[in-house]
């Protein structure tokens, strides 16, 4: 009885989202100003009446590709260091993969999200999503839970969602020139991408003591210092002696891009965490470097891009 209550009521979530989705493009649609796939729409829905927020929870929000599975491992890494020092031998990252630590608010998708798993989790909960400001359910901002905002280069992030929906599987494969004007016009998961940058930057501007602002290319240039302030926003600094033993480099070294890969759980077998999609669990690992771009777009795309995002941002003081 209750799945089948469960079952008509997810119906009619799915029906009603159909008719708030505004536009159809290719595989996508424009649900709330937001490009998303049809089945990523049931799942935004459900997230949107159905999760509970809690006052001390803490949410990583990122546009895909952006550094989710760094982030992820860091803010895990960190929290959890009393339990599991990031030297020791049983460190919970040897043997999972980064994305499976910190639950996603609407992954997987396809499915009646396990939202009552999420209720399960001992405060104070870590929660990672790709929703815009725009779709995240009022409680989050109303209770005034914080936000971890990562963001990347765009023509990085470009580079890096096209070779990873190409692993996806043959229905996703784009020829590059294709994605690319879409993803120009703001249509690619999640997108428009400048779109959610700005949400969270306002945001970051109007309550900065609610939200931690990074970008990938200074994290990379300089980890101790963003792990520094990643610890302290997330009310776990660093000790003067921890600083002095070397743990914040200990957990650099962990969570970094070659460590990780370099680990059996990310570089072989697959895992379906998106929802009926079973990707190799070394997707998420691919060159980790900043500037990729330069090898993949010409300089006409390098440029249209460059100019649309600068357009887009001009006068909010966001620049990449
Ligand atoms: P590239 O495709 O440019 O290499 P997400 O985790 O949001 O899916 O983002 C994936 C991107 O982050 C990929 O970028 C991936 O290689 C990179 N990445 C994964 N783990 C990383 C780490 N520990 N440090 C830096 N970058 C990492």
């Amino acid at each position: 009885m209750a799945a089948a209550q469960s079952e008509s009521n997810h119906t009619s979530i799915v029906e009603e989202g159909e008719s708030h989705v505004a536009e159809v493009r290719g595989g996508w649609v424009l649900y709330q100003g937001c490009w998303l796939r049809s089945h990523n729409v049931q799942s935004v829905m459900l997230v949107q009446e159905r999760f509970k927020a809690r006052p001390d929870d803490t949410f990583l929000v990122t546009f895909p590709k952006c550094g989710t599975t760094w982030l992820k491992a860091l803010a895990f890494t960190v929290t959890n260091r009393f339990r599991h020092a990031a030297t020791s031998e049983d460190h919970p990252l040897l043997t999972q993969h980064p994305q499976d630590l910190v639950s996603f608010l609407e992954m997987p998708y396809r499915q009646l999200h396990p939202l009552a798993d999420l209720e399960k989790l001992a405060s104070p909960r870590l929660l990672a999503t790709h929703m815009p400001i725009t779709l995240l359910p009022p409680c989050v901002s109303n209770l005034g839970c914080r936000v971890v905002y990562l963001c990347r280069n765009p023509k990085d992030v470009f580079v890096s969602l096209w070779h990873f929906t190409n692993k996806v599987g043959a229905d996703y494969t784009t020829p590059m020139d294709q994605a690319f004007e879409l993803f120009s016009d703001g249509v690619s998961p999640y997108g428009p991408i400048w779109e959610h940058n700005l949400g969270f930057w306002k945001k970051y501007t109007a309550e900065s003591d609610n939200v931690l602002f990074l970008k990938y290319d200074d994290m990379m240039a300089e980890p101790v210092k963003h792990v520094k302030m990643l610890a302290k926003f997330l009310c776990a600094p660093f000790t003067e002696q921890e600083v002095s033993y070397g743990v914040v480099e200990d957990v650099v070294h962990l969570c970094s891009f070659d460590k990780l890969k370099s680990i059996p759980i990310n570089s072989s077998g697959e895992t379906d965490r998106i929802g009926g999609l079973p990707m190799a669990n070394s997707s998420y690992f691919r060159t980790g470097k900043v500037g990729d771009w330069a090898n993949h777009l010409t300089e006409e795309m390098s440029k249209k891009l460059d100019d649309i995002v600068e357009e887009k941002l001009r006068g909010s003081g966001l620049t990449f």
